[in-house]
């Protein structure tokens, strides 16, 4: 049986990160208001003004974050006047300055977006998932979030030609080389930087809810039973929630008391789990990387 802990506090982020220890977190999981966005409910922050606002929080989060930790920011730049507002891409060359690596960068691609006419664009099906470092080498359990090989195996395998069984050597001299035939009697590969989620429907009484399997995701390739989560803007509580399911210890803030007090009636400061998930102890095997045709 294994205990974890979840504290959540009501505040401020920017003041409420300053109690929390330097390198104690291994992963930060957030979704901040998005520039103007949702004014109605908790009022937004000006495109313009978005990285003055969130650069003092980001220094914080760069403190409390261990050297081998990982910090995940969903985020998606609005539409001001007729184009992308640039504040995303600002707050990235601003966050790189403050010492952080911008990593890598997932997509959450939102398979239910119902659709809609715009003179301009079209429906906006994705968000952005900025993925920031302290350090080049951090933990990252990549076994953990393996998908079934499907259809694309079955098909492509069944005709293995003479350079699928030896290594092909990328023609345009990239050094990338594939050998197919590596992936015969494979049940899973590793996933793409593409993750294809639907969108929450079921209201938790909060306007920016995200589906527990996007936590969920981030929190099985970075952490392990027994870690750090943090969500310093809480919402709901859905990513505390999702850890301290997954048997990790998690801190959310929260600034709207309403929002704090729904988080608090669904998620006990303390969680009693049945040992170690037999999924975590998969086998694991050297690959080489694959692309689909
Ligand atoms: C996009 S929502 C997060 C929703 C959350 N992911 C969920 O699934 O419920 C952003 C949240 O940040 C809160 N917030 C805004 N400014 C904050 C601040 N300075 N400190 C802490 N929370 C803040 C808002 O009240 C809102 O609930």
């Amino acid at each position: 049986m294994t205990t974890v802990e979840a504290r959540l506090i009501l505040g401020d982020c920017a003041k409420e990160l300053k109690h929390l220890a330097d390198d104690s977190i291994d992963l930060i999981f957030t979704s901040p208001p998005y520039a103007d966005s949702r004014a109605n409910s908790y009022g937004g922050i000006k495109p313009d003004q978005y990285v003055e606002w969130f650069l003092p929080i980001s220094q914080e989060l760069y403190r409390v974050l261990k050297p081998s930790g990982t910090f995940i920011l969903n985020i998606k730049e609005k539409v001001v006047n007729g184009e992308r507002h640039t504040y995303v891409i600002e707050l990235i060359l601003a966050m790189r300055k403050q010492g952080w690596l911008w990593t890598e960068e997932f997509i959450w691609h939102k398979k239910n977006a119902y659709p809609g006419k715009w003179p301009n664009r079209f429906r906006d099906a994705w968000e952005r998932l900025l993925q920031f470092n302290k350090a080049r080498k951090f933990r990252m359990f990549q076994e953990a979030v393996m998908v079934p090989m499907g259809d694309w195996a079955e098909r492509r395998l069944r005709r293995l030609s003479q350079t699928d069984r030896i290594r092909d050597n990328s023609r345009v001299g990239s050094g990338f080389g594939k050998r197919v035939a590596n992936w015969i009697g494979r049940q899973k590969a590793y996933p793409t930087n593409v993750l294809h989620l639907a969108t929450e429907t079921k209201n938790r009484n909060h306007s920016a809810v995200f589906p527990d399997d996007l936590p969920e995701w981030f929190i099985r390739l970075f952490t392990q039973e027994g870690d750090w989560v943090l969500d310093p803007f809480m919402g709901s509580g859905t990513t505390v929630r999702v850890a301290q399911r997954m048997g990790r210890n998690a801190i959310g803030i929260e600034i709207l008391p309403e929002y704090y007090q729904l988080a608090k009636a669904i998620i006990p400061p303390l969680a009693h789990l049945p040992a170690r998930q037999l999924s975590l102890l998969e086998e694991t095997e050297p690959y080489e990387s694959v692309e689909p045709e």
